[in-house]
């Protein structure tokens, strides 16, 4: 005689499986070091006015660009993107995106 499982091992391990995908914990961490914008002058004018629309990793990804590409880059981020950074703090702020993750 056949024996009648209340449920098949198929459904037992289908039943295992969903149950283990709801019960694993959705962990997601940024590394460190991409994912705050790195020490030095003008860190504080970066940490304030870059990190309202995304994160520090949108600059931290970019090749090491020259000064001209930061000075476009915070002037497009004010223009067109609506950041506000006052007009004074702008060059502070380029000389650090220059030094810590551009190019001389
Ligand atoms: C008001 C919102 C806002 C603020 C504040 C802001 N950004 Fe952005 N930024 C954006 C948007 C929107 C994009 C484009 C996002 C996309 O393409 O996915 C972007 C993209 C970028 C990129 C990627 C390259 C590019 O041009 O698309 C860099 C680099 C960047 N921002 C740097 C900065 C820096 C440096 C600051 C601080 C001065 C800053 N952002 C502040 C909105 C902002």
């Amino acid at each position: 005689m056949k024996t009648r499982h209340f449920l098949t091992p198929l459904q037992v391990s289908m039943v295992a499986c969903t149950w283990l995908a709801v019960a694993a914990p959705v962990r997601f961490e940024l590394p460190k070091e991409t994912a705050a914008f790195k020490p030095g002058p003008g860190a504080d004018l970066a940490k304030n006015q870059c990190l309202i629309c995304h994160s520090a990793e949108y600059v931290s990804t970019q090749p090491r660009l020259p000064r001209a590409f930061w000075e476009a880059n915070v002037a497009k981020m004010r223009d067109k993107y609506g950041a506000l950074v006052p007009k004074e703090q702008v060059p502070a702020l380029v000389d650090y995106l220059v030094q810590t993750y551009g190019k001389q």
